[in-house]
C-alpha cells in the first residue's frame, strides 16, 4: 500500500496532518464544538485518555491561547509534550491516577472534562461495549470530583445495547444529556460522544472513588416504561465538511495541490511497537491456514469438519520453536 493510499481512504487522517493536529480525532472535537460552543468561558479543563494528544492541542489552543488556560491530560500511553498541558501518565480507572487529577483542581474546580478513551477492541461487541462503558464510567467518576456546577462533560460511546443504562446514570449528575455524531466519525462505527451540560449532582452526592458509579445504588427507574430515557441524537459539523466515510481525490476541491505530509507527531510507546519489532524480524504471530498446507502433513478430517479451521501460531510458539531448532 503506498503511503498516499490512507490519504485518500481517509480525508480527516490527511487534513490532521496538514493542519498539524496529532490525530484526526481533532475534528470530532471541533465539530462537537461547533454545534454545542463546548469552550465558551473555559479556562480549567481535564483531557482524559488523551494520547497521542490531538484533543489536548486542540483545548490548549481555544482555551489556552492566553496563556491563562490550565489543561490536564491522561493516558495510559506516554504522550510527546505539548506546550501549556500538564501531562499524568496512569490508568484512568486506578483510583491512585484519579486521585493524581483531582489534586489538580483543588480549590479551582474544571469547566470542562472529556475523555475520547477507548478500550483495545477484541470485536466481541458486548465485551468492547462493556469495557467502554467502563471507562466512561471511570472518566464521570473523576468528573464529579472535578467539574464546578455547571460544567460540562464529554465523554466517547459505544452505541450498544445497554447505551440507555449510561444515558440515565448520566442524567442523574447532568441537566442535559445527548448524544452526539460527527461528520468526522465514520458512520459504519458505533462510536459517538455523550454530551452532558449543567453538572448538577443530586442533593447530598458525596463523590466517592472506591464506589463505581454502576452499583445500581441510584434510581435508574426511568428505564422502564414511558419515562425511559431517550437522549435526541445530535449529528454536527457543517454539511458541507467532508464525509469521513467517502475517498476523496488528492487534488481536493479547494484547488491546493496535493503534497503528501508526514504524521505529526508520530505516537512514541505505541502499544502496537513490540509486534512492529517481531515483524520486522519475522517473529509474528502467523495465521496457518489447513488449506495452504501441503496435503501430506494435513491430517483427513470427517466430512462434517472439512470447513477450513484456523489457527493462530504465537509469538511465544514461533520463539519456542526457533529454540528447539524447529523450523
Ligand atoms: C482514541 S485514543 C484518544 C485520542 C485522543 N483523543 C487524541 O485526540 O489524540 C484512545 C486513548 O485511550 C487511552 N486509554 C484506554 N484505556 C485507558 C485507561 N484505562 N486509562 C487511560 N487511558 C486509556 C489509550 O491509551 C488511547 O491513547
Amino acid at each position: 500500500m503506498g503511503r498516499t493510499s490512507k490519504d485518500k481512504r481517509d480525508v480527516y487522517y490527511r487534513l490532521a496532518k496538514e493542519n498539524g493536529w496529532r490525530a484526526r480525532s481533532a475534528f470530532k472535537l471541533l465539530q462537537l464544538d461547533e454545534e454545542f460552543h463546548l469552550f465558551q468561558g473555559v479556562t480549567r479543563a481535564v483531557d482524559l485518555c488523551a494520547a497521542p494528544g490531538s484533543w489536548s492541542q486542540v483545548l490548549s489552543q481555544k482555551i489556552g491561547g492566553q496563556g491563562s488556560g490550565h489543561v490536564v491530560a491522561v493516558d495510559l500511553q506516554a504522550m510527546a509534550p505539548l506546550p501549556g498541558v500538564l501531562q499524568i501518565q496512569g490508568d484512568i480507572t486506578q483510583l491512585s491516577t484519579a486521585q493524581e487529577i483531582i489534586r489538580h483542581f483543588e480549590g479551582s474546580p474544571a469547566d470542562l472534562v472529556v475523555c475520547d478513551g477507548a478500550p483495545d477492541v477484541t470485536g466481541l461487541h458486548d465485551v468492547d461495549e462493556y469495557m467502554q462503558a467502563q471507562l466512561l464510567l471511570a472518566a464521570l467518576n473523576i468528573a464529579t470530583h472535578v467539574l464546578k456546577p455547571g460544567g460540562c462533560f464529554v465523554a466517547k460511546i459505544f452505541r450498544g445495547r445497554d447505551v440507555t443504562l449510561i444515558y440515565s446514570q448520566l442524567r442523574v449528575f447532568f441537566s442535559s444529556v445527548l448524544c452526539a455524531k460527527p461528520r468526522s466519525s465514520r458512520n459504519s462505527s458505533i462510536e459517538a460522544f455523550a454530551v452532558c451540560q449543567g453538572y448538577d449532582p443530586p442533593e447530598g452526592f458525596l463523590p466517592d472513588l472506591t464506589k463505581p458509579l454502576l452499583d445500581h445504588s441510584y434510581d435508574f427507574n426511568q428505564l422502564d416504561g414511558p419515562t425511559r430515557i431517550i437522549v435526541p441524537f445530535v449529528a454536527c459539523g457543517d454539511l458541507s465538511s467532508y464525509d469521513s466515510d467517502r475517498s476523496y481525490p488528492l487534488d481536493l476541491e479547494d484547488g491546493s495541490e496535493y503534497k503528501y505530509t508526514p504524521p505529526t507527531q508520530p505516537p512514541i510507546s505505541p502499544p502496537y511497537q513490540e509486534a512492529c519489532t517481531l515483524k520486522k524480524k519475522g517473529r509474528l504471530a502467523k495465521e496457518i491456514h489447513p488449506q495452504d498446507c501441503p496435503i501430506s502433513t494435513v491430517d483427513p478430517l470427517p466430512p462434517s469438519l472439512a470447513a477450513p479451521q484456523r489457527h493462530t501460531l504465537l509469538a511465544s510458539e514461533v520463539e519456542d520453536n526457533e529454540m528447539n531448532g524447529s523450523p
